[in-house]
């Protein structure tokens, strides 16, 4: 579903101001694939995701989506995008904010209002369909912004942070739909996260990045099948949390001496094929 190869950002080249914010190198996301990204403040994986939905140029290396290249993808709107910020249109209700994705694909009426509606349900805002954003808290306006992305079910999902402004229970539970949403419909997802508990119980494998500029340095297996919340208390859980945590302070490619000599592994984007 994704295919980046050789992939860097460099945000002001030549200028006083350059900084050097990622160098992904190769990465390769299988369909239907939840892979998060992980990695400290300002490592880059916000302009990594922006690189994927062609937001931004890379200013080395490609970027394939669905097999072809991502400007393409952006036209046909492959995916739906949740960014750090809710992004929403202030003059336009809940409602026909969450329809914008479907109106712009030239859905009739009554299905965009029952499709924003079952989508408002699904996030807990049915109530609010007739409000506008800023009559809404932070955290319902991020709310409805991922309702907007769901809506019109693109096959691939970008999300920056969507939940980090959620308490702990709606961010369980929207956890929780989000993989139910993704499973039934083969939805492809690229998350990005700061919290490790997060990562583990959403994702089939985490990705860990560095600081700048943000290189993958390791990707972790979560071996954990099907998810529901007796996961969220198995020992395994807390195995993978610990190796997520492990690869975040010491990625293995900077553990071992032998390894770090070998010119493959120096570099240290290693090839990650999906499994
Ligand atoms: N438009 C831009 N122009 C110049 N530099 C930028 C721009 N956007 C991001 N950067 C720089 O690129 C680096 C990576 O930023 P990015 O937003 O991708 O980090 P992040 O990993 O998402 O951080 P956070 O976890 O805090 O959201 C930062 O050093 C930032 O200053
Ligand atoms: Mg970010």
């Amino acid at each position: 579903m994704i295919e980046l190869s050789g992939v860097t950002k460099v945000f002001n080249p030549g200028r006083p101001d350059e900084v050097p914010a990622v160098a992904a190198g190769d990465l390769r996301v299988g369909a239907g694939e939840f892979v998060s990204l992980i990695g400290p403040s300002g490592c880059g994986k916000s302009t990594l995701l922006r690189l994927i939905a062609d937001l931004l140029p890379p200013t080395a290396g490609t970027v394939t989506v669905a097999g072809k290249p991502a400007a393409q993808a952006r036209k046909e709107r492959r995916y739906g995008m949740v960014f750090q910020k809710a992004g929403l249109f202030d003059w336009r209700t809940v409602r026909r904010n969450v329809e914008l994705p479907l109106e712009l694909r030239g859905t009739g009426r009554s299905e965009r209002r029952a499709r924003a509606q079952e989508m408002l349900e699904l996030v807990g805002l049915s109530d609010f369909a007739g409000h506008y954003p800023a009559q809404l808290s932070g955290g319902m306006q991020q709310r409805v912004s991922i309702a907007r992305a769901l809506a019109d079910a693109p096959p691939l999902l970008l999300m920056d942070e969507p939940f980090g402004a959620l308490d702990e229970m709606t961010r369980e539970r929207l956890q929780g739909e989000l993989l139910r949403i993704c499973a039934a419909t083969g939805t492809t997802v690229v998350f990005v996260t700061h919290s490790i508990d997060e990562a583990v119980f959403l994702s089939g494998r985490v990705v860990v990045m560095s600081a700048r500029p943000g290189r993958v340095t390791e990707v972790v297996e979560i071996p954990l099948g099907e998810r529901n919340e007796a996961v969220r208390q198995a020992p395994e859980f807390f195995e993978a949390v610990t190796e997520v945590r492990r690869a975040l302070r010491a990625p293995k490619s900077e553990e071992a001496p032998e390894a770090a000599e070998s010119p493959k592994n120096t570099s240290v984007p290693a090839q990650l094929e999906a499994s």
